[in-house]
This record gives structure tokens, sequence and C-alpha cells, in this order.
């Protein structure tokens, strides 16, 4: 005798290592979210770069999460190599200013995640040649990058809600809970980075999420299930 459907869906799930949702949840139908994944580089000259260690898997997993749930999903992805979700559009972009700009221009939305690692310094002046060592020291003059997630929850009209990430090695719940109010977020989103299994690179993750008057820790995991525990969450301070 056939298996119900959703037996079906959830058994080809499980066999591929998907996270899909055996039962259709599509509680973001008709809402726009953006969101950002992935690092940023930022030129020193035509040569080198300064980037940083997140491979997108996180960013990724949530925008495939939204999409499952029915939302139009607009994924702004720093320099990685991963597959564009199902059904997500996708915006390449390379450093921290181009990501600024492709985030503002995906707007209007309902919902902005900030998955992705920004860089917080970008040289000054790229050199327009590639830079010949000659001292036993370099400088690097650096100025800070626009702050995206702090612009989006200042600026962006229309947003139901902006969820932020704090990476972090030390501290993680203080620094997350002050991310929160500095960056006057809706929801903030804490990991550890720098640990062998999670954070960075990873396919497994440990999160807790912090809102003005409450917390969520999720169970650790895969980042696919992560991302839908946190999707689920969205839903429902959506509702709050
Ligand atoms: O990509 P993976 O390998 O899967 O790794 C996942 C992850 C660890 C990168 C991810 O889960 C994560 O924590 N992403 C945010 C990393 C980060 O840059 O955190 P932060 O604490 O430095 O920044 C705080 C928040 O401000 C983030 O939402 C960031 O997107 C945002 N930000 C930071 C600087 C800047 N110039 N603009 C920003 O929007």
């Amino acid at each position: 005798r056939l298996s119900e459907p959703e037996a079906i869906i959830a058994s080809l799930a499980a066999s591929t290592g998907s996270s899909a949702s055996p039962v259709a949840n599509r509680a973001l139908a008709g809402l726009r979210v953006v969101v950002s994944a992935g690092p940023t580089y930022e030129d020193l000259d035509p040569v080198r770069y300064l980037g940083n260690r997140s491979s997108g898997k996180m960013g990724f997993a949530i925008a495939d999460s939204a999409r499952r749930r029915g939302a139009e999903v607009v994924l702004v992805a720093g320099p990685v190599h991963l597959a564009t979700p199902p059904g997500v559009r996708r915006v390449d972009v390379r450093s921290a200013a181009q990501m600024h700009q492709a985030v503002f221009a995906a707007f209007p939305a309902d919902i902005y995640i900030g998955a992705a690692a920004v860089a917080d310094y970008t040289p000054r002046m790229p050199a327009a040649n590639k830079i010949k060592k000659s001292n036993e020291s370099l400088a690097l003059d650096l100025v800070r990058t626009p702050d995206i997630l702090s612009e989006v929850a200042a600026q962006a009209e229309g947003l139901k809600l902006v969820v932020g990430f704090a990476a972090e090695t030390e501290n993680v719940a203080g620094y997350a809970r002050g991310k929160l109010v500095a960056k006057h977020l809706d929801l903030i989103v804490a990991n550890r980075v720098g640990v062998a299994d999670g954070g960075f690179e990873s396919d497994q993750n440990a999160m807790t999420a912090y809102w003005q008057d409450g917390e969520r820790t999720f169970t650790p995991g895969a980042k696919t299930r992560l991302a839908d525990d946190l999707i689920d969450l969205i839903v429902e301070r959506l509702d709050a």
C-alpha cells in the first residue's frame, strides 16, 4: 500500500540528509525575506585581500528554510562555494560595500536576517599594483565599513523583524545582548566561533537566540536543522 505523502517526503529528506520539513509549513507565505551569508573580502591590492572563515553554510541553510516556509527569499552572498537553495534569488557580492549596496537594493522586505560575517574594517585605499615587500614590517591603514545590520534596523521601512547574529569567542551571551540593544534588533542569534565543532565552516552549530525579554537555546546539531528551528522562532516572534 502506498505510504502517505508526508511519510514519503520525510523518508526522502532523511535519505538525502535534507532537513526538509515533512509537513508543508508555509508560515512565511506572502512575506519577503532578505538573508545575508558568507564572508566579505576586502582587497588590499590586485592579489591579496582581508577575509574571514565564514563558509556561508549557516546563512544558506536559513535562506533554504525560509523558502520552504513559503517566503520569497533574496540571498545576498559573499564569496562562497555553495549551491543556491532551490527557489531562492541569489545576489553575489565580494566586499562589505557591495553587500551593503545589494542588501538595500533587495528592499522592501518583511524580514532581514544578517548571517554574513561582514568585515568591520577595509583598506582606506587598495593599492593599484601588487604591494612589494620592502621593510621588515607593514602597517595597514584600515577604515570602518558601514554596519549594514544597524543601518537596516534604523532605516529600512516596513520591516517586521530584523535578526542579527553575534559570532563571539568569549562572553558570548553578554556581547550578544549588547549587540541586540546597540543595533536596535528584534532578535539576535549568538554562536561561539573559534571552536572545532561549530561556528565557522562546520556543518554543526550551537546557538542561543535573545530578544528583549526572552531567550531560547536550540539543541546543538546540524546547521540545516538549526536554520529550521530559527525560522520557527522567527514565525513565533512575528506573531508576538
Ligand atoms: O558561514 P558559516 O561558516 O556557516 O558560519 C556561520 C557564522 C558563524 C558566520 C554565522 O552563524 C554568524 O555568526 N554570522 C555573523 C558573523 C559576524 O560577523 O558576527 P559579528 O558579531 O561580527 O556581527 C554582528 C552582526 O552585525 C552580524 O549579524 C553581522 O552580519 C552584522 N554586521 C557586522 C559588521 C558590518 N559591517 N555589518 C553588519 O551587518
